[in-house]
């Protein structure tokens, strides 16, 4: 029968075992209504005199993958019954209550399970408290319940790293009472039958005690990994302080401070970014206008076309996978270059161990290199990753148009090149989409799906799966110069650039950057990317307006040959075979020369105007991409820059980090410095930007 009212929680009573189904698809998410349903359930069976035991299970997917995320902040999530209520209900229930654990057992779902006197549980069941990823703690009693079941350590690391571990790696402690090979539910029963017949003991987990006479000493080392280890991150620190007062002391001491440090972390802004991020990436996955039953176009067999740097690593990816690929170049030279770049890049995680010898070959084995267009008549999605050059990209796609079969998604990795054009190069510009990686391209998770104006729905679902096959996490953007990530970027970039000019030097505007958090500032990132690239570009940019190139600091550094760390200098010196940037007086020369002839009078700049500059310079652009729908999102956004720009996960984001800050705040800050004489226009405020701080709202 079912309970009254609540169709989450089923009661089947077989014998004298009530057996108590948790069914809210998917993964039985700890709701509201499964809250309830489960109290009421508990009733039920608490009301029937034939039932001397209740066996709590969940579905073959999961026990409970934890709590509700969407019903984070909201009244549902704080309704009563909370979770600590449902789990003491379980834990001082009359009649013995055994866990059956099938699935994920996650989070909450495994405070759930310690709440339960008994549990049985499938071998690769998972368990695990992943809270720590989003910067909380186990609040509902895990981190005092863990360590009293499976001892001090084996808990602390469990809480510390939110990794899950099978089931059947808890046989013989108390958190497994019974692996069950088979079926559960009748394993289950039978193991209720067999409490209640030889009147076993319901011990409450919180009765028992963590007994660990290495505890202190133990404690001390991890609190120094722990501390090394968790730099910006509160939470680890939190959870294991939380675990350290399961020793020693009652149940009762030991959720106050479980209590106390859930409540500031909840508070703390890392956890919030934490939180953001989790959200963020799964909203980056919907596109608001594609149905999300859009059929999707299959991809078995995949065609690259320039084996360089973005070729070879694009390549990997499509084969890590399982993917068979045709890589195409124009000179064997190029191609053989290309495949041994490959192999050596397998080579190299080989002798990490973290691939097998025939694993390495498997994968060499499935990349064809090829000099001609022959193979790429069956290839369902081909990705070009050829020069920067639209010419040469015509030619490509011009020829793509008249050797793919009907149906084959033909996509481009150019960085800046409108995708609309290139679509205008075939006869099929539906079939056309960005697909624009991050170098290197087989390690960055990020992938930005550029969709054209004629970009076709199955072809964008199609491109939103292959991401998600090739485990990169996808954002989708419209046309425009550089996408979400460089257009931003080109911004970030003349902020550090005109610091450089108005008085800061490279290694403080680096430092400062990093100092926030950025994995790495601006002019390291420039010596590291090479130079002469933006040198060309820029050259050629002003040929085709018919300008003379004024010479910025940059292009001054590329004229003197300093390319960056492939010429050993840039705006940093680096030591043969070094990759650590010293500062060098040329530049300091260089920059004050120019500062010279271009009637500059250095200032004295603080880190914080660097910070400040740099990240709203980023938060404007970021706000008109999202005012032109070239993001969908805010949030998408935030994934952009943490996942191919190395903003700091802590941040949240630059569109969150503008929220903390407060947009009012940034918007007064832009003002100022657009006012300031012979400003560039890009500083003043985006007119988003200001609605949304006029009316005291958030981008997120
Ligand atoms: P690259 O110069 O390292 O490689 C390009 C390769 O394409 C060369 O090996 C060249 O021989 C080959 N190629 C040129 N024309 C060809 C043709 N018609 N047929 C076959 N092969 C041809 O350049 P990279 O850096 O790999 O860039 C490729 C594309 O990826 C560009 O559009 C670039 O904007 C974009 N991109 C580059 C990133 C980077 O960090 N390098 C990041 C993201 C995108």
């Amino acid at each position: 029968m079912t309970t009254p009212g609540n169709t989450c929680v089923s009661v089947r009573v077989q014998g004298a075992v009530a057996v108590l189904t948790m069914d809210r698809p998917p993964v039985n998410s700890l709701g509201y209504d499964l809250r309830v349903g489960i109290a009421d359930a508990l009733d039920v069976a608490n009301a029937n005199p034939a039932v001397q035991a209740i066996v709590l299970t969940g579905t073959a997917r999961a026990f409970s993958a934890g709590a509700d995320v969407t019903e984070f902040g909201t009244s549902k999530g704080a309704k009563e019954p909370n979770l600590r209520v449902v789990i003491g209900l379980l834990e001082n229930n009359p009649k013995p209550v055994v866990g059956a654990i099938a699935g994920q057992c996650l989070g909450g779902g495994l405070e759930l399970a310690m709440g339960c006197h008994f549990r049985v549980a499938a071998p690769d069941a998972q368990l695990g408290l992943p809270e720590v990823k989003i910067g909380l703690l186990p609040g509902a009693g895990g981190t005092q319940r863990l360590p009293r079941l499976i001892g001090l350590e084996a808990a602390l690391n469990m809480i510390v790293s939110g990794a899950p571990v099978a089931a059947a790696k808890f046989a013989g402690t108390p958190l497994v009472d019974k692996v069950i090979d088979g079926d559960l539910t009748a394993g289950a029963i039978a193991f209720a039958e067999e409490v209640i017949e030889r009147k076993l003991p319901a011990v409450r987990a919180r009765d028992r005690k963590v007994t660990d006479p290495q505890a202190e000493a133990f404690l001390q080392f991890a609190r120094n990994t722990v501390g090394a280890m968790s730099k910006h991150f509160p939470a680890p620190m939190k959870c294991l302080e939380a675990v350290a007062a399961s020793v020693g002391q009652s149940f009762d001491k030991g959720v106050a401070v479980e209590r106390e440090g859930f409540l500031s972390l909840m508070a703390s802004p890392e956890s919030k970014a934490l939180r953001h991020v989790f959200m963020a990436e799964r909203a980056a996955a919907k596109i608001p206008d594609l149905p999300a039953d859009t059929a999707l176009r299959p991809i078995k067999k995949v065609g690259v076309i320039g084996a360089g740097t973005m070729g070879g690593g694009i390549t990997m990816n499509f084969l890590n996978a399982g993917i068979p690929v045709v890589l195409l170049e124009m000179k064997q030279e190029a191609l053989d270059k290309g495949l041994a770049t490959i192999r050596r890049n397998y080579e190299n995680t080989m002798k990490k161990g973290k691939l097998k010898p025939e694993q390495v070959e498997q994968r060499m084995a499935a990349v064809t290199g090829t000099l001609s267009y022959d193979g790429f008549a069956d290839v369902d999605l081909v990705i070009e990753a050829v020069f920067e050059n639209m010419d040469v990209k015509k030619t490509v796609f011009e020829t793509l148009d008249k050797v793919c079969k009907p149906g084959a998604i033909l996509a481009s990795n150019t960085s800046y090149l409108n995708v609309d054009t290139i679509a205008g190069f075939t006869r099929r510009p539906q079939d056309v989409v960005g697909l624009h990686f991050f170098s290197p391209a087989n390690v960055m998770r990020l992938l930005e799906v550029v969709r054209g104006a004629k970009t076709a729905p199955d072809v964008l679902a199609t491109s939103m799966a292959v991401a998600k096959t090739i485990k990169k996490i996808a954002v989708v953007s419209g046309v425009c110069d550089g996408f979400i990530g460089n257009r931003m970027l080109a911004r970030y970039g003349a902020a550090a650039q005109g610091l450089l000019n108005a008085g800061a030097l490279p290694q403080q505007i680096d430092g400062a950057l990093q100092g926030y958090g950025m994995a790495m500032g601006p002019f390291r990132m420039g010596d590291l990317a090479g130079l002469d690239i933006g040198w060309a570009t820029r050259k050629r940019k002003a040929a085709e307006a018919g300008v003379e190139l004024k010479p910025s600091v940059a292009d001054k550094l590329a004229e003197a040959g300093r390319f960056g760390q492939k010429t050993g200098a840039g705006y940093y010196r680096y030591e043969a075979g070094k990759r650590d940037p010293i500062p060098d007086p040329v530049t300091e020369q260089l920059i004050a020369d120019y500062r010279a002839a271009n009637g500059i009078t250095p200032r004295k700049i603080s880190n914080d105007e660097v910070v400040e500059r740099c990240m709203f310079a980023l938060v404007n652009e970021g706000a008109r991409i999202l005012e032109e729908g070239i993001a969908a999102r805010a949030s998408d956004i935030d994934i952009v820059y943490l996942n191919g720009y190395g903003f700091p996960l802590h941040r949240g984001g630059p569109m969150l980090y503008a929220d903390t800050v407060g947009l009012a705040n940034v918007v007064r800050a832009l003002r100022r410095f657009a006012a300031e004489p012979g400003a560039d226009p890009s500083w003043q405020p985006a007119p988003l930007l200001v609605r949304l701080a006029d009316e005291g709202k958030t981008f997120n």
